[in-house]
């Protein structure tokens, strides 16, 4: 039971095996927390639904954070200062930060980034306007950098980062290839996204499908997923092409994580793979957003969402949904906080 004079938080139970899913987690209740000199508290409005929480809640310590049984859940956060005793913020500023999956924070102002809503609503701030947005726009704008007539393709191309990365191609005139795992979803890449071609990985030889979707091959692979798919891919690499190490979510709740098999083309076409994290371009964020606020103002751009209304307890499922697919765009949990 959860009343509205407590703090409802998600605590990981065990390490998950294969896909995550409520079993792994467990909710708690603690009393909402009070704040000191110099701290401020946040209500919850938005969680965002990462697909790399997935990477991080694993028995090693190989990566930048770790979420271990016992540990509150690490994820960022939408919400609304309702307390200040910090210079900086005040009661009813939009905020959004890693303050984890709970409704209720207190934080010293550190890593927090203040939404102004005016020129995107509040959720998008942990998706196309935050984080997934940012990441497509700098892997593409600084690492891939697509010429017009070039072909782009986008693996994970209806998430929360594959839908800008495919827009963003696209805006940069560039020839787009999206892959998905249904024939609805290919329809929405199209649609929506105005992908060029949508390719469904569980409809048939993906080979053949490449084979017809890239005559020309394909100069930027921007690979969401990893696995069998991106493997596929290598083959059909253009000459000076880049693969873009975005992220690796076929492999994240595998046992064991598999690298490519058929790097052995970037060889001969004098290919190069690119590893990538967003967070070196923290800096140069409101660039990134102005430019985005204005294809968002002429139409060019979309910040697709699917957000799901429910409370801390309903987090589990709903990443376990996204693992399976559920999703167009960035995935959320509205919390009644948000109505
Ligand atoms: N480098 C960076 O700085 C950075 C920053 C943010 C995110 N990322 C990475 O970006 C990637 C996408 O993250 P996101 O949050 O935007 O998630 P997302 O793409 O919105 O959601 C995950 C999607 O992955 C696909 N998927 C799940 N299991 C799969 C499998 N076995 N094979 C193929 N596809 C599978 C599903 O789409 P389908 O229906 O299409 O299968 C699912 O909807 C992640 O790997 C994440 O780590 C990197």
């Amino acid at each position: 039971m959860s009343n509205e004079s407590t703090n409802k938080q998600l605590y990981l139970k065990r390490y998950p095996q294969g896909i995550a899913g409520p079993e792994d987690f467990e909710v708690r209740e603690a009393a909402i927390p009070t704040i000191g000199a110099g701290q401020l508290l946040i209500r919850s409005h938005y969680l965002g639904v990462d697909a790399a929480l997935r990477l991080i809640m694993r028995d090693s310590d190989e990566f930048l954070f770790r979420v271990q049984p016992g540990d509150l859940v690490h994820g960022s956060v939408a919400g609304e200062v309702i307390e200040s005793n910090h210079p900086d913020f005040r009661a009813g500023d939009f905020v959004n930060g890693s303050t984890g999956i709970q409704e209720y924070a207190v934080s010293d102002g550190s890593g927090l980034e203040k939404c102004d809503t005016s020129l995107a609503p509040l959720g998008s701030w942990l998706g196309g306007f935050g984080v997934s947005g940012l990441t497509a726009y700098f892997a593409l704008t600084e690492e891939c950098k697509p010429q017009p007539g070039q072909t782009v393709l986008v693996n994970g191309a209806a998430g929360a980062v594959g839908s800008m990365a495919g827009q963003m191609a696209k805006l940069a005139g560039a020839r787009t290839i999206g892959i998905t795992s249904s024939a609805a979803k290919c329809r929405w890449l199209k649609e929506t996204l105005g992908y060029d071609v949508a390719i469904n990985y569980n409809a048939g030889d993906l080979y053949q499908q490449l084979e017809t979707a890239a005559p020309e091959r394909i100069d930027v692979i921007f690979d969401n997923v990893g696995g069998n798919i991106l493997d596929e891919s290598l083959r059909f690499i253009n000459t000076r092409g880049v693969v873009l190490l975005c992220g690796s979510t076929s492999q994240y709740s595998q046992e064991e994580m598999l690298g490519p098999r058929n790097y052995i083309w970037l060889g001969t076409m004098r290919a190069r793979m690119q590893g990538f994290v967003v967070f070196d371009y923290a800096d140069r964020y409101t660039q990134a957003r102005n430019r985005m606020s204005k294809w968002i103002a002429s139409g060019h751009l979309v910040l697709p969402e699917h957000a799901v209304d429910g409370t801390v307890s309903d987090f589990p499922a709903v990443f376990q949904r996204m693992y399976q697919g559920e999703n167009l765009g960035k995935t959320l949990v509205r919390l009644p906080a948000a109505s």
